[in-house]
């Protein structure tokens, strides 16, 4: 579902051109789970920050779900990513003037779903990850752990077929960094979502199926673990990953806010909405959300989490 052919990849700084990676080649199937292995500086973000489609490599192709995104044009990509792919960083990058539950809403603002999918949606999903209780709060009432418990579930949202996670547990205590590595785990396993983590750790890598080692710029191994026997129970799929909720029909083809403000006016208006609704009101009687206004800045992109 995603081969890189040939990446090569050099920045400039001043007149310099420096090689940060060079022809790198490799598949990653459906439904895996692999790491990118490799100690700091060794190119591990630059190849994760161009599989994702946040910059474009020097040279190669990089194929997701057969799609050359290398060759795809910006606002193209940026649909693409949208829709395809979900990003995890090191930094949870959430946004602290939203709640929770609206950090994790929030790549659907940009997608035709109505509020009371949206919000059913997110909820499922902190559930799914082990806080439900945490909804109403804001990221600065959370500890690292259950920030990064909220860009996972944030990351899932849009049920994108490949999930990037760039050291996801770099900023993590080691018994927190093994809970959220399970979680990842038993995501890939309940959910099939395809996982590419970058980490510098061989303990966090060797859990997964495959490890891509990088060594200054080099792919230098690709080495695939036995299947382990399950020790602890798998969690059962909590949550059917549904657009559609409760009969409740998709808004179609209503427009994207393009602005944070856009954004919050979108979410309140959710919040709105869902205080004055009768429970039993049909289903398909939902107003649309009020139309935004179109501007074409896409800096508020969520997928992206605020970074390039
Ligand atoms: N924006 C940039 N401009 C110039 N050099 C960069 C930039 N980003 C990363 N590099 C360099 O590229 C190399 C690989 O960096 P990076 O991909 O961040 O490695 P890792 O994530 O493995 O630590 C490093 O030598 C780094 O200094
Ligand atoms: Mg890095």
């Amino acid at each position: 579902m995603l081969r890189v052919e040939d990446i090569t990849h050099s920045y400039k700084s001043g007149n310099e051109w420096t090689s940060v990676l060079h022809k790198i080649n490799f598949a990653v199937k459906e439904g895996e789970m692999v790491a990118l292995l490799g100690s700091s500086g060794s190119g591990k973000s630059t190849l994760l920050n161009l599989m994702a489609g946040l910059m474009k490599p020097t040279e190669g192709h990089i194929y997701i779900a057969d799609k050359d995104i290398v060759k795809m044009g910006e606002n193209k990509l940026a649909e693409f990513r949208r829709k395809n792919i979900g990003f995890i960083f090191q930094a949870y990058e959430l946004i602290t003037s939203l709640t929770v539950r609206e950090n994790v809403e929030l790549p659907l603002v940009f997608q035709s779903v109505s509020p009371r999918a949206r919000k059913a949606k997110a909820l499922a999903l902190l559930e799914q990850v082990g806080i439900p209780d945490k909804a109403d709060l804001f990221p600065s009432q959370l500890s690292g752990g259950q920030q990064q418990r909220v860009s996972i579930a944030r990351s899932l949202i849009t049920e994108p077929s490949v999930i990037f996670a760039d050291e996801p547990t770099g900023n993590l205590d080691s018994k927190t960094e093994e809970e959220i590595i399970s979680i990842l785990l038993n995501l890939n396993r309940t959910m099939k979502t395809t996982f590419i983590v970058v980490t510098h750790e061989y303990k966090v890598a060797e859990q997964m199926q495959r490890i891509f080692t990088l060594k200054d710029g080099f792919l230098i191994t690709e080495s695939q673990r036995e299947p382990q026997v399950q020790t602890e129970p798998q969690i059962e799929p909590q949550l059917e990953l549904k657009t559609e909720v409760q009969g409740e029909e998709q808004i179609a083809e209503e427009a994207e806010p393009q602005t944070m403000v856009e954004v919050e006016e979108q979410l309140a208006a959710g919040a709105e909405q869902e205080a004055v609704e009768p429970q039993t009101a049909a289903a398909d009687e939902d107003p649309p959300a009020e139309e935004p206004e179109h501007q074409t800045a896409a800096e508020a992109d969520p997928a992206e989490g605020g970074k390039p």
